[in-house]
């Protein structure tokens, strides 16, 4: 079986944490959500064969091949996690990602009769894949790029948030904490990030404010994944949700063994 890489990655940064708990079984899935942290390194095109062909067929819209390895290693990851959870074959976990706008399959991924929320995002090597039967869960992983923050900051951050920016990586902090928040609540970016109000990147994460109304009631975690990254995960749940993050390399390994033995 071919074992090369489905094709070129990026530079690579340093690795995610290793494994700080084991994924929660769905019985005790309640009160956790596992963020399973891949690297697009890892992907091998045999991982390929876990997809359905929409699946496929979705990827290879992306005219760049990162954006592809990027794209095919979340829909595997997301297979992969959501199989081991639900204790199913990968390629038998439902994926529904109808778009609430136009109905397209585009949109948040779904997971209907499992009882689990998901969220996937993508940035620079890494892929991240959020499970949890909570609540609704978005999870944002941001590669730090040396942009000028300052000239976008107004766009992202209330007045308060702003005053409280004080470098790039704080910049990166209040942008994934809203972008978590906004993939939660499956509004994404239709919602301006103005919109929503985070506490300070030096403080814990909480959300203070969305719209005009009182906030959800919303779970807030930042999650380190690797090095140059900022990445936070949202669970809309009113009580307290252990985030375990799982290093994907351990799950992509034993997919490989399975499909060759
Ligand atoms: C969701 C969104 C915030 C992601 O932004 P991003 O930082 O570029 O990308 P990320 O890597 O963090 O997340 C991408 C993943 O979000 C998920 N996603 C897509 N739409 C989503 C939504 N409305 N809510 C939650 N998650 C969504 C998908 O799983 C996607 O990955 P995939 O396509 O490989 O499966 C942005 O794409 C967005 O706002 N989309 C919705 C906009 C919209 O409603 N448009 C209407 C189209 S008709």
């Amino acid at each position: 079986m071919d074992q090369s890489r489905a094709s070129e990655p990026p530079a690579p940064a340093s690795e995610p944490p290793a494994a700080v708990s084991q994924p929660p079984s769905a019985a005790t899935a309640g009160a956790q959500c596992t963020v399973h942290v891949g690297r697009i390194q890892h992907l091998r095109q045999h991982h390929l064969g876990l997809l359905h062909e929409a699946e496929l067929e979705r990827a290879q819209r992306y005219q760049l091949a990162t954006d592809r390895d990027r794209a095919m290693l979340g829909a595997v990851l997301l297979r992969l996690a959501a199989a081991r959870t639900l204790g199913v074959e990968p390629g038998e976990v439902t994926v529904d990602r109808t778009c609430d706008r136009c109905g397209a399959q585009h949109g948040r991924p779904r997971l209907p009769g499992s009882g689990l929320h998901a969220s996937v995002s993508h940035s620079g090597d890494v892929v991240a894949v959020a499970l949890t039967a909570a609540g609704p869960v978005g999870v944002d992983v941001e590669a730090v790029r040396p942009i000028d923050f300052a000239a976008v900051a107004d766009r992202v951050c209330t007045p308060p948030e702003r005053a409280e920016v004080r470098g790039l990586t704080d910049f990166y902090t209040v942008w994934t904490r809203k972008e978590a928040v906004l993939k939660a609540t499956g509004e994404g970016l239709a919602r301006p990030m103005t919109d929503l109000h985070v506490s300070a990147p030096s403080a814990a994460p909480v959300l203070l404010g969305l719209g005009s109304g009182a906030p959800p009631h919303c779970q807030l975690t930042d999650i380190p994944v690797a090095d140059g990254y900022r990445a936070c995960v949202a669970v809309l749940a009113a009580d307290p949700v252990t985030v375990a993050i799982l290093d994907a390399s351990e799950i992509l390994r034993t997919a490989s063994t399975s499909r060759q033995s």
